[in-house]
């Protein structure tokens, strides 16, 4: 069993006089894992984060970070946890490096010209060393504030919506850097609406609604239980591909998205392999074969009933 870093059990808080933001979750984050909390604005991710970065009291429950009661010792770990708050900005006139070192000062640290070099690097940024930081681009912005954040050499590390707002590219570049910051055996916990980000990321993943956590565990383990089915998808088969299908006793349906496409869906791994010979030894028309495993983003729309578009659930 890896270490437990950080134990949440029944935790409530609640804004007078009537929001609940977060309404009784419990999860537990192992040593060197990303925890992803994945929900819709709204959902209570920052109130949860805020509570565990020793920022706010819950209105009960209880927590442990690194072994700390929240509520009575949280002094004792500040130095060893690290934070990315929700739409971090960094200083506009301070260069990266002035920015790292001052950010040092805050937390005590000195820190040598070679450490700022390494935090910089670490982040990509040795090109932008010198630029005052309204010149950075948006994904140059939080790779700035991830360095920051690394300052203290932290065990654990919060990062509350870490790409919202950013390109593609830029959000490719930041998946790698988290990685990178995982793999180096820092803690991490995530918050995102970006399903696709929570797929490739996280070790475990909370889905959160309305202050509650819906479901969680590995992304796959919650395909497996929550998706439908594996899709085998018969690019170009069309009607007559359908109607050959249904001749060798295999039921099929049109792709809604793409009526040349049939798909086959099977429900049970097992039965995939016979599936596949069959419908290879029938003389289906069809351009291609490929099969389409189910993602979080369908697991979310099943357990949600709406799908997310930049963290708003859509009716
Ligand atoms: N300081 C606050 N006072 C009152 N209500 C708040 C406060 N902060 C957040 N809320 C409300 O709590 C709920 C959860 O917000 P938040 O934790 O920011 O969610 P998320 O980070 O998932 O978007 C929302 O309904 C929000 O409006
Ligand atoms: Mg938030």
């Amino acid at each position: 069993m890896p270490e437990i870093v950080v134990e949440v059990e029944n935790l409530v808080k609640y804004y007078p006089p009537d929001v609940k933001a977060v309404d009784d979750i419990s999860f537990d984050i192992g040593s060197g894992t990303i925890f992803s909390m994945l929900g819709p604005n709204g959902a209570g991710k920052t109130t949860t984060v805020e509570i565990l970065e020793g920022l706010r009291n819950p209105t009960s429950g209880s927590a442990q970070v690194l072994g700390a009661d929240i509520f009575k010792d949280y002094s004792k770990i500040r130095k060893r946890v690290g934070t990315l708050p929700q739409n971090f900005e960094p200083f506009d006139l301070l260069k990266p490096w002035e920015a790292i070192s001052y950010w040092a000062s805050l937390y005590d640290i000195r820190i040598s010209k070679k450490e700022i070099d390494r935090l910089i690097e670490s982040v990509n940024l040795m090109d932008r060393k010198n630029l005052m930081s309204k010149k950075l681009s948006g994904g140059e912005k939080r790779k700035l504030g991830i360095a920051l954040s690394l300052v203290n050499n932290p065990e654990l590390l919060f990062l509350d919506e870490p790409t919202t707002g950013l390109d593609p590219k830029a959000r490719r570049d930041l998946w790698n850097l988290i990685d990178i910051i995982r793999d180096k055996g820092t803690t991490i916990f995530l918050t995102t609406h970006y399903l696709d980000e929570a797929e490739k990321l996280s070790n475990d993943v909370a889905i959160m609604h309305k202050g509650k956590i819906i479901a969680q565990g590995s992304p796959d383990s919650l395909v497996e239980k929550y998706g439908k089915s594996t899709i085998i998808v018969l690019e170009g088969a069309g009607k007559a591909g359908l109607a050959k299908l249904k001749e060798i006793g295999i039921s099929a349906s049109i792709d809604e998205i793409d009526d040349r496409n049939v798909l086959v869906e099977v429900k049970r791994h097992s039965e995939m392999k016979a599936t596949m010979a069959r419908i290879a030894n029938s003389d289906v028309p069809m351009n291609d074969i490929y099969t389409k495993r189910e993602s979080l983003e369908d697991v979310f729309l099943s357990l949600i009933g709406s799908k997310m578009e930049d963290g708003v659930l859509k009716e």
